[in-house]
């Protein structure tokens, strides 16, 4: 069975942190919808050039522009064995697009990440990101200045929403707007939510759990 899994949660919950483990554990990509715009706005794309003024305000791309990302990106050959989206779906009409574009592959298994205001606040007041690749620090690196990517050794930075005033519009949007995703998905056999307020090794040792307890409950073949 493919791997299709969606990580959902809150800005700074660990989506990113726990889906790129993910995907170097199980060799299949990370789709990360956060990325693909902030490259966008460092390419200076048309999209990038549309995208860049709404993350500054913690707002969200639109649907249509978002859907029509991912539709494209679902339908590349490397999605095969399965993939983790992160950040995606965002919104009710997202994740309905979405459930569209599974029609006739393996179930989606959903995975939310629960982490409270406070913390999510800390971390994402504190979050350093390489400059050159986007690349987070290290949880225990997180708070040591002028320290290096340890990726590509390019200058760590703060993210351009990471200030107080965007990381409260950003809570807002996602309470507003994503929050009802935890409804939507969950009343299917294959959504699991674990405490994302443990270290990064536990939470993943949790979500390894929680894929493990739906696999057993999903048919092959047919979204649930
Ligand atoms: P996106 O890039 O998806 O940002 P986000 O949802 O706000 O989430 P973050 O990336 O900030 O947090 P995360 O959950 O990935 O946590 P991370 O692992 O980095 O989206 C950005 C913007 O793009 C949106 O606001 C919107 O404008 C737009 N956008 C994107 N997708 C869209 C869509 N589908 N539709 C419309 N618009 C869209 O961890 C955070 C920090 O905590 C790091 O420093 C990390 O080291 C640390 N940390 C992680 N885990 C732990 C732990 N267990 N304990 C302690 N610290 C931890
Ligand atoms: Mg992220």
């Amino acid at each position: 069975m493919a791997l299709n899994l969606i990580m959902l949660g809150p800005p700074g919950a660990g989506k990113g942190t726990q889906a790129e483990r993910f995907a170097t554990a199980k060799g299949i990509p990370r789709i990360s919808t956060g990325d693909i715009l902030r490259e966008a706005v460092q390419a200076g794309t048309e999209l990038g050039k549309r995208a860049k003024a709404i993350m500054e305000r913690g707002e969200l791309v639109s649907d249509e522009i978002m859907i029509g990302i991912v539709r494209e990106r679902l339908a590349r050959d490397d999605v095969r064995a399965g993939f983790i989206l992160d950040g995606f779906p965002r919104t009710v009409p997202q994740a309905k697009a979405l459930d569209g574009i599974m029609a006739g592959r393996d179930p989606l298994i959903v995975l939310n990440i629960d982490v409270a205001d406070e913390e999510l606040v800390r971390r994402l007041t504190t979050r350093m990101i390489c400059k050159e690749c986007g690349t987070n620090a290290a949880v225990e690196d997180a708070a040591v200045p002028g320290s290096r990517c340890k990726k590509c050794g390019g200058a760590m930075v703060q993210r351009a929403d990471d200030s107080v005033a965007v990381i409260i519009a950003r809570l807002k949007t996602y309470q507003r707007d994503t929050k009802p995703l935890v409804n939507f998905y969950g009343a299917r056999p294959t959504y699991r939510s674990v405490n994302g307020a443990q270290p990064p090794d536990q939470v993943a040792a949790d979500l390894i759990a929680a894929i493990a307890a739906v696999s057993k409950t999903a048919p092959s073949g047919a979204h649930a």
